[in-house]
């Protein structure tokens, strides 16, 4: 028997929920991944790089087309000229990205700050590199930063802070105030920070995505990790990226090579040229703010309350005002008797704290939402 590394870690709930939702031919609104295809252009585009024979390895850092046209993202967006050689890297998915950036800066004993809720894969990447987490949870009802509860957390073993705007499950987005907070609390301290920003052009109402690399301080500090799956449909994909400074992504490119080395080569060619018209990735707050506003109307018509979501393509609602239920328990139940799917949001929590909270994925057709959202109008307690 292997003396486990990661002894509390199972199968993770989205495999569980997604195979109770398929047991059940239940609407599956769990897992987070896109219920519609991507664009059929890209995917000719893919096809036609097959045929041309671009079918070896990929330089280490990713093919130099998709980096400048990631260079040139970075422009138009937050005015930042990256240099494409130096600070970018293309890699298989936003969590190669988030687990070789905790590798490059984690040593034995180093505190790593988590907010949480969290994304499930921040943890086991601190542990596995001898690190120890140090949970923050974030203000309820809005998943606000409590900077007073972050700034207690802080001590001399502090070596990584992981934040994440749009925020996975919550939705909430990050302001200046949060950004300029944050550059305050780690200026004088030798301290990381890991921003997961895999949902950065997911943003609704008019809210802007603030990238933590658009603040002075924090951007020589930080690693960006996004992904091209979230944003072009692809999450099967796998590929991802990572922006930091020259230092940072020297190190950073010192694991990816060990990692993984390179991330598939065709895909990396096809995005580069389908990246050329920038409105491909820009008209994606549009594209989910009419889903997020079908969604949010009809839960009206549901005993749920919630505040719509600031940004990513989840609607977290609450319960706790009509039952004791726990939130997976009501998870569970939902998907067996009323037919949909959702996550329990305490299984973002190390301690499972429940909030009586459920996060459902919009990020389907309008059909799928429209016939999950008449079930959940159902009688549910
Ligand atoms: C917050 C967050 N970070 C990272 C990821 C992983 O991204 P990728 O599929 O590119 O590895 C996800 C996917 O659900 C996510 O929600």
């Amino acid at each position: 028997m292997i003396n486990s590394k990661l002894p509390q870690v199972g199968t993770t709930i989205f495999t569980v929920m997604s195979k109770l939702a398929a047991d059940n031919k239940a609407i599956n609104l769990s897992q987070g991944f896109p219920g519609f295809d991507c664009y059929p252009y890209l995917q000719d585009l893919v096809s036609e790089y097959l045929r041309k024979g671009f079918n070896q390895y990929a330089p280490m850092s990713g093919v130099e087309d998709l980096k400048n046209r990631l260079a040139e993202k970075t422009k138009i967006l937050y005015d930042i000229q990256l240099n494409a050689e130096e600070e970018i890297t293309v890699v298989s998915g936003a969590t190669e990205a988030l687990y070789a950036a905790v590798t490059a800066v984690v040593r034995n004993g180093d505190e790593v700050i988590l907010l949480e809720p969290a994304y499930d894969s921040y943890a086991p990447a601190v542990v596995l590199n001898g690190g120890v987490p140090v949970y923050v949870s974030l203000n309820l009802p809005d998943f606000s930063v409590d900077w007073g509860k972050v700034k207690a957390a802080i001590t001399d073993k502090t070596r990584l802070i992981m934040v994440n705007t749009p925020h996975n499950p919550c939705g909430y987005v990050w302001t200046q105030e949060d950004l300029n907070t944050l550059a305050e609390l780690i200026k004088d301290r030798e301290i990381y920070v890991v921003s997961d920003e895999v949902y950065e052009h997911i943003t609704f109402d008019g809210k802007k995505h603030l990238s933590l690399m658009t603040h002075s301080l924090l951007r020589e500090r930080t690693f960006v990790c996004c992904s091209f799956g979230k944003t072009f449909h692809i999450t099967g994909w796998k590929l991802g990226y990572c922006l930091a400074p020259k230092d940072l992504t020297s190190e950073f490119r010192k694991i990816h090579q060990f990692l993984t080395f390179s991330s598939c080569t065709p895909m990396q060619y096809a995005l580069a040229e389908y990246m050329t018209e920038p409105s491909r990735y820009i008209y994606l707050n549009e594209f989910y703010q009419k889903k997020r506003d079908l969604f949010c109307e009809g839960l009206k018509n549901t005993p749920f309350k919630f505040t719509p979501a600031q940004g990513s393509f989840f609607q977290l609602v609450s319960y706790g005002h009509l039952s004791e239920e726990s939130d997976y328990e009501l998870a569970v139940r939902l998907t067996k008797e009323i037919g949909v799917a959702s996550i329990p949001v305490s299984v973002f929590y190390h301690d499972q704290k429940d909030h009586k909270m459920l996060r459902f994925c919009f990020a389907k057709d309008e059909e799928v939402l429209e016939q999950a959202l008449g079930l959940l109008s159902r009688p549910l307690f």
